[in-house]
């Protein structure tokens, strides 16, 4: 396909999307069940997944208004993973403000969060219905496999050993695929062919898995305020993160025997923890051994994405510099 289309900024497509999700009717009535989906869908984001459904779509075909609202579509899905996830995580900030389940309940967090994913189905429907069958069948199956890397992310959190090839499929599929998928979908609603949908996908993937381990890292060593989330989460809460995969690896004497106590301990003062674990990190240099990791994957990503079929032009560069800016991110 060598048709060309007209160039695409990333802050009009942000304006657009931001728009589409403070217009949206998602309901009024209980109040106590819609007031948390607003609040979790105005309190901002990246909004990664649905820039990539629309900049995915504009490789192909101009009119990236038909795309919107199908784009939104994944980014209510992932808020909705959002909100059950910190109710799993047990955290208290989400983009810098309460999570949901602790400015309500987490009764509200479950109810509102299994809404939002009704609306995301909605959403979609506003695809061409022939379409339909294969993005239900798409999304569909990268919406479950969301929820079995969430569940292989809690059963690691009580393992004490998790390979790092364990590790990375767990967050291909807790967070790759849902980037993956965001791509396939602009890529089928613009009549892309199935081999660039394909790759999009698979690019999606390999970036991904760079952006979770991007997420790992920031979650040790972001600036608390412009990351948003709680630092420390993770290590408070033994997840098998690719740093303390890492850590246990080539950690040592008295430093293996000190972190794996740190591990084992029930109660212990959470702030004392993660400057004890952070430290043994520091010490490793685990921080560098994970960017390079994350390198790898974004790199393999690319090379994917060099072997599409679209014309190198404006809105083929803006998808790449979107992608790139993902590895200098802070929040
Ligand atoms: C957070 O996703 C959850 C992960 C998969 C790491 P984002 O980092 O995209 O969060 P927002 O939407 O920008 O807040
Ligand atoms: C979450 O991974 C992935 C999903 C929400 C499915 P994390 O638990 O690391 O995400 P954050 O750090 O809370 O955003
Ligand atoms: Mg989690
Ligand atoms: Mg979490
Ligand atoms: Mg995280």
């Amino acid at each position: 396909m060598s048709q060309t289309t007209s160039p695409v900024s990333t802050d009009k497509l942000l304006q657009y999307l931001e728009n589409q999700i403070r217009e949206y009717p998602f309901g009024e009535n209980p109040s106590a069940l819609y007031e948390p989906i607003s609040y979790i869908m105005s309190l901002g984001g990246k909004r990664i997944r649905p820039l990539l459904t629309l900049m995915a779509y504009s490789l192909y075909k101009s009119d990236v208004s038909a795309a919107l609202t199908p784009a939104l579509a994944v980014e209510v899905f992932h808020n909705f993973t959002l909100m059950h996830d910190d109710i799993m995580d047990d955290a208290p900030l989400r983009r810098g403000q309460a999570t949901v389940h602790e400015k309500w309940n987490a009764n509200t967090a479950i109810l509102s969060g299994d809404v939002m994913l009704v609306k995301a189905y909605e959403m979609l429907l506003a695809a061409p219905s022939e379409k339909l069958p294969t993005i239900f069948r798409l999304f569909n199956q990268a919406a479950t496999e969301v929820c079995e890397g969430q569940q292989h992310d809690m059963d690691f959190e009580k393992m004490d050993h998790v390979s790092e090839d364990a590790y990375i499929d767990m967050i291909r599929q807790k967070t790759a695929v849902l980037l993956g998928f965001a791509l396939q979908l602009g890529a089928v609603l613009a009549d892309a062919s199935e081999e660039d949908g394909q790759k999009l996908y698979e690019f999606g993937v390999n970036v991904g898995i760079g952006f979770q381990l991007m997420d790992d890292l920031l979650d040790v060593y972001a600036d608390q305020a412009k990351f948003g989330k709680q630092v420390g989460g993770d290590i408070i809460s033994n997840k098998k993160t690719f740093l303390l995969i890492k850590a246990k690896e080539l950690a040592t004497g008295e430093q293996k025997q000190n972190l794996n106590n740190w591990i084992a301990k029930e109660t212990f003062d959470k702030t004392e923890k993660v400057n004890a674990v952070t430290a043994i990190y520091n010490e490793l240099g685990i921080d560098k051994l994970t960017a390079a990791q994350m390198h790898e994957y974004f790199e393999q990503g690319f090379a994917i994405y060099d072997s599409l079929s679209v014309p190198n032009n404006e809105n083929y560069i803006q998808l790449l510099e979107l992608v790139k800016n993902l590895v200098h991110r802070e929040k």
